[in-house]
């Protein structure tokens, strides 16, 4: 294999903070053993999340200063608009200050009490609009997904036999449209195959039923297609994510990943009607239908973010540094779902302290004992990002129990990863004698960001 040293060099550095244990331990009561609740000042090594966390490039920051802050009509909009026409390929956009406002106006403009929304597994914020707006979710990916020893080349694929029985059962007029998510965040990062895209397209355009792409990491899906499916190691990013988008009716943008930026996201669509509505329904959530919420040179930094999403050294460097960090915690055996997906790496919680039951939180543990050991602040993916099943009132308790390390884009170098793994590996030697969790504060939407924990 060509090494995949990253094509740009670095122009401006940031300092990091080093802490002692003490402090650390300190900051982690404080935060009630939540890894949202640390203060970033007490954190060394940031692997929350690789949303909004990207280092912007000179070119970007250099479209910053263009920004065209009129109130409306935005020269920045329409840069941002012909970008995503021109690289996603749907007609109308939707500006929206980020994914979950993008989701919000889909849910509210296609869903009616009632119906039933099947995705490749749920998100979050994607599923609570599903839900706020009157929709059931099913979760229709493959088995496999929920396998975290799974080698799946596509885990993220829809079982098309999970979605006809759902068609079968509720009927193709209470199903808006199919939610589909590129990669897939829950599962590890996952991939989608084009065959799959296609075949559920297929499939759903024989009943009328939409689809709506979570296009958050639809480029760094891409990559996954041109380097596992026949037939397209010869084709561009751009053009793999073109023909992928074509296979839906639209999307919603967390711009906050593949996009190189902070902030912003959008809702694009191909349907005029839906249009209308979205367009209807942003005045009133997030801005002027030109700015959704977004500053002009938020827009210019996303247009020019777009472009350099799908240049391919980028994306290589990009996730060849999150397999760089697996393959050493594979060599010192710390369990983690594979194969490696997109963004991260998820720690296996359940197979590092069998020890503990779901109830004692053996993920949210996992992170909060990785930022005692070393700073590195991680984030859970288990029961407490899972919630409450909104019927029964008990915990949604998803077989997977991770988590997860998510790695910023174009911010850390590969000495960090070696300081990450080795803190793991630290973590893991201690694993026989590491206590559970009980959750002593629990907020009532999208409880993982803000639930307090105490040890048990
Ligand atoms: N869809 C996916 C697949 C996501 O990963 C996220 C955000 C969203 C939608 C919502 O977008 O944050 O811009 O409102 N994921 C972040 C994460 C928060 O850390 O995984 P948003």
């Amino acid at each position: 294999r060509r090494s995949w040293a990253e094509p740009w060099k670095i122009k401006m550095v940031e300092p990091l903070t080093v802490t002692t244990r003490e402090e650390r331990q300190k900051a982690l009561e404080e935060a009630g053993y939540n890894t949202f609740l640390l203060r970033s000042e007490d954190v060394y090594i940031d692997l929350l999340t690789d949303s909004g966390t990207s280092a912007m490039s000179d070119r970007q920051w250099a479209g910053m200063m263009l920004g065209d802050e009129a109130y409306a009509g935005s020269r920045n909009f329409y840069h941002l608009e012909t970008a995503i026409q021109t690289y996603y390929g749907y007609k109308y956009v939707v500006p929206t200050h980020q994914g979950r406002g993008a989701e919000n106006l889909l849910s509210q403009a296609a869903i009616r009490l009632g119906d039933h929304v099947p995705g490749n597994m749920y998100f979050t914020t994607t599923r609570f609009h599903q839900e706020h707006a009157g929709a059931t979710f099913h979760d229709v990916i493959i088995d496999e997904a929920h396998d975290t020893a799974s080698l799946h080349p596509f885990k993220g694929n829809i079982d098309l036999d999970k979605l006809q029985r759902l068609i079968d059962q509720v009927g193709a007029d209470k199903i808006p449209y199919v939610c589909l998510a590129v990669t897939v965040n829950m599962a590890g990062g996952q991939p989608v195959s084009m065959a799959n895209a296609r075949a559920v397209r297929e499939l759903t355009a024989r009943y009328g039923i939409k689809i709506y792409l979570d296009a958050t990491r639809a480029v760094e899906n891409a990559l996954f297609i041109q380097e596992r499916e026949e037939g397209y190691s010869d084709k561009s990013l751009a053009e793999i994510l073109r023909e992928f988008c074509s296979y839906s009716d639209g999307a919603t943008m967390s711009g906050k990943k593949d996009h190189l930026v902070n902030i912003g996201g959008w809702l694009a669509t191909n349907d005029r009607e839906l249009f209308e509505e979205a367009r209807n329904l942003v005045v009133v959530y997030e801005g002027l239908h030109t700015y959704g919420g977004m500053a002009g040179r938020d827009m210019e930094a996303m247009a020019i973010g777009i472009e350099e999403s799908v240049n391919v050294d980028y994306m290589r460097s990009r996730i060849g540094q999150v397999r760089y960090l697996g393959d050493l915690l594979d060599q010192w055996g710390i369990p983690f779902m594979k194969p490696v997906g997109g963004h991260a790496i998820f720690l296996d919680a359940r197979a590092f302290y069998p020890q503990l039951e779901q109830d004692q939180f053996p993920a949210q543990t996992l992170a909060a004992e990785l930022y005692l050991d070393s700073g590195i602040r991680a984030m859970e993916r288990g029961i407490v990002s899972a919630g409450r099943d909104q019927v029964t009132g008990d915990h949604h308790r998803p077989k997977l129990e991770l988590t997860r390390l998510t790695i910023p884009r174009r911010v850390y170098t590969q000495a960090h990863m070696d300081v990450v793994a080795e803190s793991l590996k630290a973590v893991y030697e201690a694993r026989e004698s590491t206590r559970g969790l009980r959750m002593v504060y629990e907020p009532k939407y999208l409880r993982f960001f803000q639930a307090r924990f105490e040890r048990l």
